[in-house]
């Protein structure tokens, strides 16, 4: 059916760079292998069809004047698109999508910067709107912050559409539009994997909490005097009186400098150096940053038990996946540790995978 146009949109995970986006400071995630298909094909009466293979979810409808609050649950990204859309001028006519997800649900994966950044791309394509992929990163990003309500960065919109195979994308978010360079990952020619465990668990704080995090780093930024506060230098957590500002900017001025240094060790394939680093900053944003969960936290430890040479947790936190770099050859041994420690707290099973930087968004032939 050649009026049907398919989009991949791969997930991301972010090796090491957490909560920085929002900051200024630098970022370093890549897409992976474990994609988002959105399909689609245009209306012209005015109406959005959208069909998910997510658990639970029946079809959803909508006009494309949709407005925030209009539409609830799993549909507000499809919902939230349109609008973000109509809100930088470019409407469209209706649309029937398709949305099929081969990442596990609410595994902090990104799903939603790729079912956003898929469905404004298949839409660019059906209604030929001219966009670029700045401009589809943003409207990822605005379905997201004033549709969905979760105030977010570019940092996943920006990986899941210019991610290349092989590389993690350094992001500088001080620049508007924010600069970016791929960087080779080569830890797998050295007989490494990276492995994600999603731990199933997702707490309902979150939302809530991430802005909360947000608005504390602007807080502290201001009482520095600094645009962003990743430009603090050691001397801020001096600076500042409340103690949970100063714990706040402690991550961020650490995690700016582990950024640095995971990328100088990738560069010189220094493997235990890189390990230690993103654990590191896992303990970072457990104790400094307060993101974490007993979930990302068992994982982290149950991996490093296992062998692995560093672990950490990934994305906004209070749930979703934790990243291990370990030998193919003890992904098994990883698995059973983090399953029996998750028995042992009765939670549910977590699925461990092996994953691989990826291309980003693209078309594919129908
Ligand atoms: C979520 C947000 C990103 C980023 C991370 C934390 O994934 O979507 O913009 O802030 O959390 O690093």
């Amino acid at each position: 059916m050649t009026d049907v146009c398919r989009w991949d949109v791969p997930g991301r995970v972010n090796l090491i760079g957490e909560h920085l986006d929002y900051n200024g400071g630098p970022v370093l995630p890549m897409a992976i292998d474990r994609t988002v298909t959105v399909k689609a094909r245009a209306r012209d009466d005015g109406q959005v069809n959208v069909w998910s293979d997510l658990p639970g979810a029946a079809k959803a409808s909508f006009p494309t004047t949709v407005q925030p609050g209009e539409v609830d649950g799993w549909a507000t990204y499809a919902a939230g698109t349109i609008w973000a859309l109509a809100e930088r001028g470019h409407t469209v006519t209706g649309a029937d999508l398709v949305l099929e997800s081969r990442l596990p649900p609410g595994s902090g994966l990104s799903s939603s910067a790729a079912t956003t950044c898929g469905i404004a791309s298949a839409l660019d394509d059906l209604f030929g709107l001219g966009l670029d992929r700045t401009t589809i990163a943003l409207v990822g990003q605005h379905a997201e912050s004033g549709f969905v309500g979760a105030p977010v960065g570019l940092m996943d919109q920006i990986a899941v559409l210019e991610g290349t195979a092989g590389h993690a994308v350094l992001i500088d978010t001080s620049e508007t539009p924010h600069l970016t360079r791929p960087v080779e990952l080569e830890w797998e020619e050295d007989g490494l994997v990276l492995v994600v465990i999603a731990t199933g668990a997702h707490h309902s704080l979150a939302d809530g909490e991430y802005a909360a995090r947000r608005e504390e780093c602007e807080r502290a930024a201001e009482e520095l005097g600094l645009e962003w506060l990743a430009q603090a230098g050691l001397d801020a957590t001096v600076r500042l009186e409340d103690e949970t500002l100063k714990a706040r900017t402690r991550h961020v001025l650490t995690e700016t400098a582990r950024v640095r240094g995971a990328v100088n060790a990738i560069s010189r394939r220094a493997w235990p150096q890189l390990g230690t680093i993103l654990t590191a900053s896992h303990a970072s944003l457990r104790d400094d940053f307060q993101v974490s969960c007993p979930e990302l936290d068992v994982a982290v430890e149950a991996a490093l038990e296992a062998g692995a040479l560093g672990a950490r947790m990934t994305g906004g936190g209070f749930g979703g996946s934790a990243i291990a770099l370990t030998a193919p050859e003890q992904v098994q041994a990883l698995r059973e540790r983090v399953e029996a420690r998750y028995l042992a707290h009765q939670w549910s099973r977590p699925e461990v995978m092996v994953v691989h930087a990826a291309d980003g968004a693209h078309q594919v032939p129908n």
